[in-house]
């Protein structure tokens, strides 16, 4: 048996990966082979060819060629996924590398999206001009309780910075949302749109409940 590690090889980026699996089954008839890829840049392919935005969950600084497990930002791109979070509360990372993933995602004109914990990471990191500000109190992830009547004055002072600077950048929040009436006073508040889970996922009714956030936003 053999393994042939794809690495983050940019030959085997996009849809050549699909190519190259053909190729290889044909010959595993024969020969044991097994193929390990890095999920979110080699098996994103089915969604992505999708025509609503497709996003990672998380990027990590590193290159393409000889590397092994990290999601590169240059891979996903030749996957048509659009952007990525970067720093989530489930998944931090340092503030260099925070730096860096933003410009990277510039650079190759992806969309960023910065998530951040609290009012004072949000003016450190609006200098960066991420697309996106996400601001999510971590206590209330996953919770049920909606940070727009949880944390009303939470939203109202991010949505001035972010708002107020110079640059691009809009503003999101987070946590806890599971309603329309919860995104509506979102919006109230000063986000320019909501960055939301167990609320959509979780839910019975998938098109009611993305229908129901939809409409709220307006
Ligand atoms: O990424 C969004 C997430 O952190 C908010 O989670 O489940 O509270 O909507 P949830």
């Amino acid at each position: 048996m053999f393994v042939i590690n794809c690495k983050n090889y940019e030959e085997i980026a996009g849809d050549n990966i699909i190519k190259f699996v053909k190729i290889a089954e044909k010959i595993s008839k024969k020969y044991k082979i097994k193929i390990a890829v890095s999920p979110p840049q080699h098996l994103v392919g089915v969604v992505a060819n999708s025509s609503i935005s497709i996003l990672a969950q998380h990027i990590d600084v590193s290159k393409t060629g000889s590397t092994t497990g990290f999601v590169i930002p240059e891979l996903l791109k030749k996957s048509k996924v659009k952007g990525s979070l970067i720093n989530h509360s489930e998944h931090r990372i340092t503030s260099k590398e925070i730096e860096k993933l933003v410009l990277k995602l510039k650079e190759l004109k992806m969309i960023s999206i910065l998530c951040v914990k609290d009012i004072s990471e949000v003016k450190k990191y609006v200098k960066l001009n991420p697309d996106y500000i996400a601001i999510e109190p971590p206590e209330l992830i996953g919770s049920g309780k909606a940070v727009s009547k949880e944390k009303p004055e939470l939203i109202a002072k991010a949505a001035s910075i972010v708002n107020n600077s110079k640059n691009k950048t809009k503003l999101l929040c987070g946590a806890g949302i599971v309603s329309g009436e919860d995104v509506a006073k979102a919006i109230e508040l000063g986000s320019k749109g909501i960055l939301v889970a167990s609320g959509i996922i979780k839910a019975k009714d998938w098109n009611k409940v993305i229908s129901e956030f939809a409409k709220a936003l307006v």
